[in-house]
């Protein structure tokens, strides 16, 4: 017999259904006796003790429904040890309802902050085993988070669609994407959809090099799309110490970075600039084929380790294989986009503005040397030429 507790935790994404009831399948259809209790809201049903036991038949017909039949929550993994407005002890009460319960393991489902709580609750000897959600893709330890696809095909969908509309009154729009700290949805929901112009806070941009692009594409094509993370940060704002740059935010005039490049690009450029921004809508509705098969196959993988007992591990996906990555591994780090990575170079070489004038026209598979600076110096700051 096993007793198995499960929850999902922090920002919901696509496909959370689709990976539990790959987890509550592969236990069911093992020879192994299950029980399956499924916290509420994240860490507070563990803390709280708000719990329901679930069948098999609570995760059947759940594989393409969004969301998380569990509900989900933030809560801090900064404030995690301190105590709650009752003074009770959250990271001791999580202990005494896992314990309660006689359970054999917790299954976590969640992202960044999610995982720094896991980690600790293993710690503190808990038996954990987690998946790898979000839609930023910026979890460390893994090459794909699920959530993630999905998220990219939604913000691609909204950029075709801005796409003809910009094309039809020749006007600059900006669609900005989600992504938290990090540009894996900007950079893939860019590329699929034929932006123009791809800002990532990776590459902190120079606005000169923005208005010489949207100016370089007003003279050819008259419209242009610019994909904008909304973590993008300026080369000047990037050299801020972290409060400076927060209170800089706090103060400005602008909702988001966006409406502040549309105000600085319209000014310079003369041109009409749109902003369009899809929030949640990235986060929502159902998985993409994709999601569905990955967050399936994650989930099994997840219900193999409960029933060979290995706990203290995230099943994740790397160089296209399902491998278990020690918690201690994947906690507290964040996956970025490398601004030397090979998608990042293909991009250039095909004209995509990222804002940096850095350009690439060599095959960087073949040539190491690639990477020239506008301004005639290599990426070392030495002149090219000498
Ligand atoms: O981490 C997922 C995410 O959607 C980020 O892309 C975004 O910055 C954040 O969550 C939004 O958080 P909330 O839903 O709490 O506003």
């Amino acid at each position: 017999m096993k007793r198995i507790g499960m929850l999902t935790s922090g920002g919901d994404c696509q496909a959370l259904n689709a990976a539990m009831r790959g987890v509550v399948k592969t236990l069911v259809h093992s020879e192994e006796e299950v029980e399956i209790y499924g916290f509420l809201d994240g860490y507070k049903g563990l803390i709280y003790g708000d719990y329901r036991m679930l069948t098999g038949k609570d995760f059947s017909g759940i594989l393409t429904k969004g969301g998380t039949i569990l509900g989900t929550s933030r809560t801090p993994f900064k404030t995690i040890k301190d105590p709650d407005e009752n003074g009770l002890d959250k990271v001791e009460a999580m202990k005494h309802n896992y314990y309660k319960l006689n359970l054999d393991c917790m299954v976590i489902l969640g992202g960044n902050g999610t995982h720094k709580t896991a980690n600790l609750l293993r710690q503190e000897g808990l038996n954990v085993v987690t998946l790898p959600k979000t839609i930023d893709n910026d979890l460390y330890g893994t090459d794909m988070t699920f959530g993630f696809q999905s998220a990219v095909d939604i913000a691609t969908n909204c950029i075709d669609c801005i796409h003809t509309t910009a094309a039809s009154h020749g006007r600059v729009f900006i669609v900005e994407v989600m992504g938290h700290k990090v540009g894996w949805l900007t950079l893939n929901a860019g590329m699929a959809s034929g932006a123009d112009i791809i800002l990532i806070p990776e590459i902190p941009y120079d606005l000169n090099e923005i208005l010489a692009a949207v100016e370089k594409r007003k003279k050819n094509s008259h419209f242009t799309i610019i994909a904008v993370a909304e973590g993008a940060i300026s080369k000047e704002d990037a050299k801020l110490s972290k409060k400076e740059y927060a209170k800089k935010l706090k103060d400005s005039p602008y909702p988001s970075v966006s409406y502040e490049l549309a105000d600085k690009i319209g000014k310079a450029t003369g041109q009409e600039v749109r902003v369009t921004v899809p929030g949640h809508t990235q986060r929502g509705g159902s998985p993409c084929p994709y999601d569905r098969v990955f967050a399936s196959r994650l989930g099994s993988e997840a219900a193999n380790l409960i029933l060979k007992g290995e706990y203290g591990f995230m099943v994740g996906y790397k160089d296209r294989e399902i491998v278990k990555v020690p918690l201690e591994e994947v906690a507290g780090k964040l996956k970025s986009v490398s601004p030397d990575a090979r998608i990042v170079k293909e991009a250039k070489m095909m004209g995509i503005c990222f804002g940096d004038g850095v350009d690439y026209v060599e095959d960087p598979v073949t040539d190491k040397k690639a990477g020239k600076e506008k301004s005639g110096k290599d990426k070392s700051g030495k002149d090219k030429d000498k």
